[in-house]
């Protein structure tokens, strides 16, 4: 971390306030400056944008789990908790898509165009955004209750039928009932898959070649704001802690799907 960190506005504050207390700065001993600056550093989130996008992707993978997870019951015939898939796409939707890409698509990719550096991988990452805006469309869409409790309903109807005329379809009605609810639950389980399938390699490049490279191409002083500036847009989205309670949001939906406890992802080895 380089050492340039007292130009951001807080820090500013933070001795200004000091200075407003009566006390020249010139005066303070350094190991009481230093351990203000410590102080200062723990009042905020000391986030810079880099470890900012990065736990955000921590976000979104924990969204993937639960997708997967969701998967995986509508291929077993399992019920789902109401309203787990569309809850998360609803943080797909406004936490990484409208803030996190948006951040990406406003201050990162822009800054890399100018500079004339990963030009290819930025028109990927763009193009990856915009395929994910689609896809989560369609998950919100057919994720939507009053759509799954149909598709549910077509299933059990189906199963129904199938007991009390053993398979034999009634004109193909059941047939079709089936399959219709069938397909809207396929349709979804694609899409998530097609997401998951995509935002793994997307995130994982911009977590190891991307954002790595993003200290090269701005200044430091740039690069303290843009924390600033993330943040700030942050608390304008989802107010105070709005990552915190994005995580909590996330927990929340994984306790419903049982796969809350980190341990129960440990092999028995
Ligand atoms: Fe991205
Ligand atoms: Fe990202």
């Amino acid at each position: 971390m380089h050492t340039g960190t007292l130009t951001s506005r807080r820090r500013f504050l933070c001795l200004t306030g000091s200075l407003a207390a009566g006390i020249a700065l010139q005066a303070i001993p350094p190991t009481v400056l230093a351990a203000g600056k410590k102080e200062g550093k723990e009042l905020e989130s000391g986030v810079n944008p880099v470890e900012d996008l990065m736990r955000e992707h921590g976000v979104l993978r924990r969204v993937l789990l639960i997708y997967e997870e969701a998967i995986s019951r509508i291929k077993g015939a399992e019920k789902l908790p109401s309203g787990v898939i569309a809850d998360s796409a609803g943080i797909i939707r406004r936490f990484v898509e409208d803030y996190h890409e948006k951040m990406e698509e406003d201050e990162i990719f822009p800054r890399f165009e100018k500079a004339g550096k990963l030009n290819d991988l930025v028109k990927v990452l763009l193009a990856q955004h915009q395929a994910g805006r689609r896809l989560t469309d369609s998950i919100l869409k057919l994720s939507e209750p009053v759509v799954l409790k149909t598709a549910e309903e077509k299933q059990d109807s189906s199963a129904a039928m199938q007991q009390i005329y053993g398979g034999t379809p009634l004109f193909g009605g059941t047939r079709l009932m089936r399959k219709k609810g069938l397909d809207t639950k396929q349709d979804l389980s694609l899409a998530m898959q097609q997401f998951i399938h995509m935002y793994r390699p997307h995130a994982a490049r911009e977590d190891t070649v991307l954002f790595p490279a993003f200290r090269s191409i701005v200044s430091p002083r740039e690069f303290d704001e843009l924390g600033e500036k993330f943040e700030d847009r942050e608390k304008e989205l989802f107010g105070k802690e709005g990552f915190e309670k994005m995580v909590e949001s996330v927990g929340e939906i994984e306790e419903k799907l049982g796969i809350h406890e980190l341990s129960k992802f440990t092999p028995e080895v």
